[in-house]
């Protein structure tokens, strides 16, 4: 049995957003979804569909924020990536249970108002995870 079934998406960090999406829509050969702003985590997204998966470009709201922390570390790039499962709650209790770290330890919503999680790259090699439930 897998937890993990699918990649929902790839994150990407981007310092322009508008920039970015000009950028993906020349190597995709396909139009960005509406710009949405997350308040919460201060950032701004879009999204490019690609038959059963998803880029995700993230670009930071304002001077703060996780965004902005990763991209004064890493650089701009790949973010994390995300994968979808059919129980949330079920695979992260078993991932806590074995070991792995979490970057807040309620789920919260996404973009699409679907729940999700992080697993903290601590723990994952150096990859953050997102978890999605559909
Ligand atoms: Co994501």
């Amino acid at each position: 049995m897998f937890n993990i079934h699918a990649v929902d998406h790839i994150g990407i960090a981007t310092e322009n957003l508008e920039t970015a999406i000009e950028t993906f829509s020349k190597i995709l050969g396909t139009k960005a979804t509406e710009i949405v702003r997350l308040l919460d985590y201060n950032i701004k997204t879009s999204f490019f569909s690609m038959g059963n998966t998803k880029i995700e470009l993230i670009a930071p709201l304002e001077r703060n924020g996780p965004i902005i922390d990763f991209l004064a570390k890493r650089g701009k790039g790949i973010h994390h990536l995300c994968f979808k499962v059919d129980n949330i709650q079920k695979v992260t209790t078993s991932l806590k249970s074995n070991g792995f770290r979490l970057t807040n330890e309620s789920l919260s919503i996404d973009a699409h108002g679907r729940k999700i999680i992080f697993l903290h790259p601590s723990t994952s090699e150096g990859v953050l995870i997102e978890l999605v439930e559909e």
